[in-house]
């Protein structure tokens, strides 16, 4: 990786970039790598999910990032997406997050889930979740590097063949407006309710 190494969000002008996105999920899916995808899939295949994260993307629901490198090649990609529930969409979920085989250990994953953490800031999300297989130690730790804490997990819900894996659930909390009352788990406020109690 050099100084000329670019993390930038991706458009439908990125033509080319955009193309060297699907090749590298088709190939990660390909080598059956954890992606929450199954094949077999082409490069045009998921092309056609890229254009249609793009127009999330340019409804501010969205992004779709790269980190390219001094030649143009793209090392990584990774996206974000604001949950489809309209009372969390201060809430979206990272995914996808993949760097070609050559370029892994040098950076280029932080750089990705910066770079896409800090687009969803910019649009209003105020969490930011993902899903992580559980036998997927490295991913983990590039999470728990990039400030994410695992906050629970699914057991065995993902098949691939005969074998159940977890889903590890993690989050990482951006920058909230002023004036935001943090109510937690309270039985207090909108859509409160209290337990009931037995008589006697
Ligand atoms: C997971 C993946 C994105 C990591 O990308 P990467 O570019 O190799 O990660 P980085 O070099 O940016 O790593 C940054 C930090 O994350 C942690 N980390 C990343 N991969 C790690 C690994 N395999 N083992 C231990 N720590 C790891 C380290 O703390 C590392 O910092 P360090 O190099 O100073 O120790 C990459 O291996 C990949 O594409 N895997 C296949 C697809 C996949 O599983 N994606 C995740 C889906 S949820």
């Amino acid at each position: 990786m050099t100084d000329e190494t670019k993390a930038l969000m991706l458009t439908p002008a990125d033509g080319p970039a955009l193309a060297a996105v699907a090749e590298t999920i088709a190939a990660a899916v390909g080598r059956r790598e954890a992606l929450g995808l199954t094949g077999p899939l082409t490069a045009s295949g998921y092309r056609e999910h890229v254009d249609r994260l793009l127009e999330q993307a340019a409804l501010g629901d969205a992004g779709l990032g790269a980190v390219i490198d001094a030649h143009g090649n793209v090392l990584g990609t990774a996206q974000w997406t604001r949950s489809p529930y309209r009372t969390r969409r201060v809430l979206a979920e990272i995914d996808r997050v993949c760097v070609a085989p050559p370029a892994r250990g040098l950076g280029v994953g932080r750089m990705l889930v910066q770079l896409v953490a800090g687009d969803a800031a910019d649009h209003g999300v105020e969490v930011l979740g993902l899903e992580v297989r559980g036998n997927n130690h490295g991913a983990i730790a590039l999470y728990e590097h990039c400030g994410f804490r695992s906050t629970g997990l699914i057991p065995n819900a993902v098949a691939e063949d005969q074998d159940r894996y977890d889903v590890v659930l993690m989050h990482r909390e951006l920058p909230r407006p002023a004036g935001v009352r943090l109510v937690g788990s309270e039985p207090i406020g909108i859509g409160a309710s209290a337990p009931r109690t037995l008589p006697g």
